[in-house]
């Protein structure tokens, strides 16, 4: 094998940004926070089972054939009704709606359609790592703007426009952030399009948890804002259903979706009919908002659970963000906690635990005391037990540091 063959983008000795990211533990009593998986016992499994049945049934052999890029139109045409109740976004139709393999493909597709080698990319700090792996692929230049409690900081976003003009991307998840799991507000919803608008550039609103709001109001999705074609709306059944369809949608421009057509042809020529008709089939037959519902009576139990066990568990000085949906929460430690050494060095080994840590969410790998902590995947009970035991290493680490500093 010749790896100076490859193309540059591959970089060989650079492992995947995914790569290592859920480290496996052997122990009886581990407990892990890493994942980002809707919760297996949630899965409504004979309703998709059904629902794979009548799609064979009402298409035959022909449902396993190859079909168009485009997929099913009955189930663009459901997305596009349920982008304008739900997401708040007018006058689209079933061709303004594209189906992708996750919103992952979604992602990796329109960083495709968007980004030259060294072009300017606006990501959140932090933001969500897969995105990241997608966008490496296209030698972007990163711009990172932070992440505040109500969404980025739109006014270092504008600083980042004025002093760079190369930016053509703005990459955010605005509800329920994975990993920070903040929401971002109306205002600088309203702010991010009018910043588009004047500086030239186009927004990814990437936000598959959006369904998923456990306390407060819906909010309008920044696409619902746009005036110009300059917002990318993208959303998945992943977490809402199951993420093995690997089933995403997105609400786009005609003139957008016709070009990614052709990239997603290239890369795999069509969506899978087998999935795209069961899921239609599913959405024909059941309740998918009834069945959001349910999800969100149960996360809403363990997302109290969290609450309550960081509350009780974590010492002074360690600060946690409080999801109004979604899957994860964001805990900062101290300055000197570098939480990658933490969760080798101690938590998995000692504690059987796992989180995921901050490095991996910055594009420049360079931020040492956060962690991403899930609370989807748990019972209350293990909620409980991991959160006391994470306030167990923290506490001994912080007053090892203290005694160093008292000597
Ligand atoms: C913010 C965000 N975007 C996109 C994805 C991709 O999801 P999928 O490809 O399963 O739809 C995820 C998955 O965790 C995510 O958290």
């Amino acid at each position: 094998m010749r790896e100076e063959l490859f193309a540059d983008r591959v970089q060989p000795d650079t492992p995947s940004r995914l790569e290592g990211l859920f480290p496996q533990m052997d122990f009886d009593d581990a407990i892990t926070f890493t994942a980002g998986s809707p919760a297996e016992d949630l899965f409504p499994k004979e309703a998709m089972q059904q629902a794979y049945l009548d799609a064979i049934a009402a298409e035959g052999a022909h449902t396993f054939q190859y079909h168009t890029i485009s997929g099913p139109e009955e189930l663009r045409s459901r997305l596009a009704v349920r982008a304008q109740q739900k997401m708040a976004i007018e006058g689209v139709d079933a061709d303004n709606v594209m189906l992708t393999a996750g919103g992952q493909q979604g992602i990796d597709l329109i960083a495709k359609l968007m980004l030259n080698k060294g072009d300017g990319l606006v990501v959140e700090a932090p933001t969500y790592v897969g995105a990241l792996s997608s966008f490496d692929m296209y030698e972007p230049t990163y711009y990172e703007v932070q992440l505040e409690s109500d969404g980025m900081d739109v006014d270092q976003l504008e600083e980042t426009l004025k002093a760079h003009n190369n930016i053509k991307l703005v990459y955010t998840v605005a509800d329920f952030h994975n990993p920070g799991g903040v929401t971002m507000s109306v205002e600088k919803r309203k702010r991010l399009v009018e910043l588009a608008n004047e500086y030239d550039f186009m927004i990814l609103e990437d936000t598959p948890y959006r369904d998923l709001r456990y306390v407060g109001e819906s909010l309008p999705s920044i696409k619902h804002f746009d005036t110009e074609d300059r917002v990318i709306f993208l959303s998945s059944f992943s977490k809402i259903l199951m993420p093995t369809l690997r089933l995403g949608w997105m609400v786009a421009p005609k003139a957008v979706i016709k070009q990614l057509y052709k990239l997603k042809e290239a890369a795999d020529l069509e969506v899978p009919n087998i999935t795209a008709s069961a899921v239609n089939q599913f959405l024909a037959k059941n309740d998918l908002d009834k069945h959001i519902e349910g999800l969100i009576k149960a996360y809403s139990g363990k997302r109290q659970a969290m609450f309550d066990a960081l509350a009780k568990e974590m010492p002074e000085g360690v600060e946690a963000t409080c999801p109004e949906g979604g899957f994860f929460t964001w805990v900062t430690v101290p300055d000197f906690i570098n939480t990658t050494d933490l969760l080798y060095d101690v938590v998995t080994p000692k504690a059987h635990i796992a989180y995921v840590p901050s490095k991996n969410f910055y594009a420049f790998k360079d931020h040492t005391n956060g962690m991403r902590i899930n609370f989807t995947g748990l019972t209350p009970d293990q909620i409980a037990d991991g959160m006391h035991r994470l306030g167990g290493v923290l506490k001994e680490e912080m007053s090892k540091a203290s005694l160093k500093t008292a000597q």
